[in-house]
């Protein structure tokens, strides 16, 4: 008989499940699906929709969707372009975090860096603010944190230069945290060239050197995010930004311990304990997850996600989900989600 581990239900603050607005790449239902089947059972989604998550009546719509649709537990972050801060009250009611975006991405709802200030005043301060930067924008944006007493979390770390200068903010006892990717760990330009527009995203794959420093750092990163980013394989052909996650973060994970990258306690603490203790995320010990630990091989065909691709097809993993019990209800077994939509809590 296999090993069967038991883990906590794991959480994603990372992922962008596309409803309302683009469900043909994704919505309520098929992103929370695909969510159970990697072993999540609390998401946080983005709010870069079709039209953008910056007004109390969109996100309230967008919940009321959720509630309907979900079979995992979820949460939202909020959005603005500095020019909706009338709304902050309310909106933070209802949200996990506020997301600005520093560098253009689906979307292209880039924030000028005028507004931060003035933003971190405005957001409720027990409430953490994420932020998308990259090379060219890590600097403002710690400088922007230099006296800052609010907790702020650098969005999926691409390489050496950006973790180096959130490691130097932390020693300096800025309030920031980070996360990384399974796409920036496990893959880097080389590989970008064998999956073409399938390997495109922001920010994009780095050099080897990179992937290899933020291996060599995991203990300076406190949290795994997916950025769980379905696209329909046309659109990716037309060069759209991101790829899917939720089903490989944990396999890939797993395949890092085998390999003795990471241990399992790493994992459960980067998935589980810091993102819920850092944005405030229930948990709930009658919710658990199963995994069984035999090899499989990751394949388009056999994901939830509506996008049905992974830039992961054809990697050799060892183990996988089996079963998914939220609140005591058991929700997936066996490759089958059992829980209805709607099932799922709407979280804030
Ligand atoms: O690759 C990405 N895709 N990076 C982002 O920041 C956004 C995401 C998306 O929404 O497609
Ligand atoms: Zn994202």
């Amino acid at each position: 008989m296999p090993e069967v581990m038991i883990l906590p239900g794991l959480i994603d603050v990372h992922v962008h499940l596309r409803d309302p607005g683009q469900t043909e790449k994704e919505d309520f239902t098929t992103g929370t699906m695909a969510a159970l089947a990697g072993g999540f059972t609390t998401v946080c989604d983005m709010p870069n929709n079709a039209e953008p998550i910056f007004s109390a009546e969109l996100l309230a719509n967008k919940r009321q969707l959720a509630a309907q649709k979900t079979v995992a537990d979820i949460g939202f972050h909020y959005g603005s372009l500095g020019d909706n801060i009338d709304t902050f009250e309310e909106a933070a009611k209802h949200s996990i975090g506020l997301k600005l975006y520093l560098n253009n991405t689906t979307g292209g709802y880039t924030l000028d860096v005028e507004h931060l200030k003035e933003i971190y005043a405005a957001w409720p301060k027990e409430q953490v603010v994420l932020l998308h930067t990259e090379e060219d924008t890590i600097d403002v944006a710690i400088a922007s944190l230099d006296g800052l007493k609010r907790p702020v979390h650098v969005c999926h770390m691409p390489s050496k230069e950006v973790l180096q200068k959130i490691i130097a903010a932390k020693a300096k006892g800025i309030p920031v945290t980070c996360g990384v990717t399974p796409h920036h760990l496990f893959l880097n330009e080389t590989d970008r060239e064998t999956l073409g527009v399938y390997g495109q995203m922001k920010p994009p794959l780095k050099t080897k050197e990179d992937q290899a420093f933020l291996w060599a750092h995991l203990d300076d990163i406190d949290i795994f995010e997916s950025d769980h980013a379905p696209h329909t394989r046309q659109q990716k052909e037309e060069g759209a930004f991101g790829v899917p996650n939720l089903e490989t973060t944990l396999p890939l994970l797993l395949k890092a311990r085998q390999e003795g990258k990471i241990t399992l306690e790493q994992i459960i603490d980067k998935c589980y304990t810091t993102p819920a203790k850092l944005f405030n995320l229930p948990t709930d010990e009658s919710t658990h997850v199963e995994v069984t630990m035999q090899p499989y091989t990751i394949k388009n065909e056999d994901l939830l996600t509506r996008c049905g691709w992974s830039p992961f097809d054809g990697w050799e993993v060892p183990g996988k989900v089996t079963k998914v019990v939220l609140r005591g209800e058991t929700v997936f077994e066996n490759g089958q989600v059992l829980a209805a939509p709607g099932s799922g809590n709407v979280l804030g």
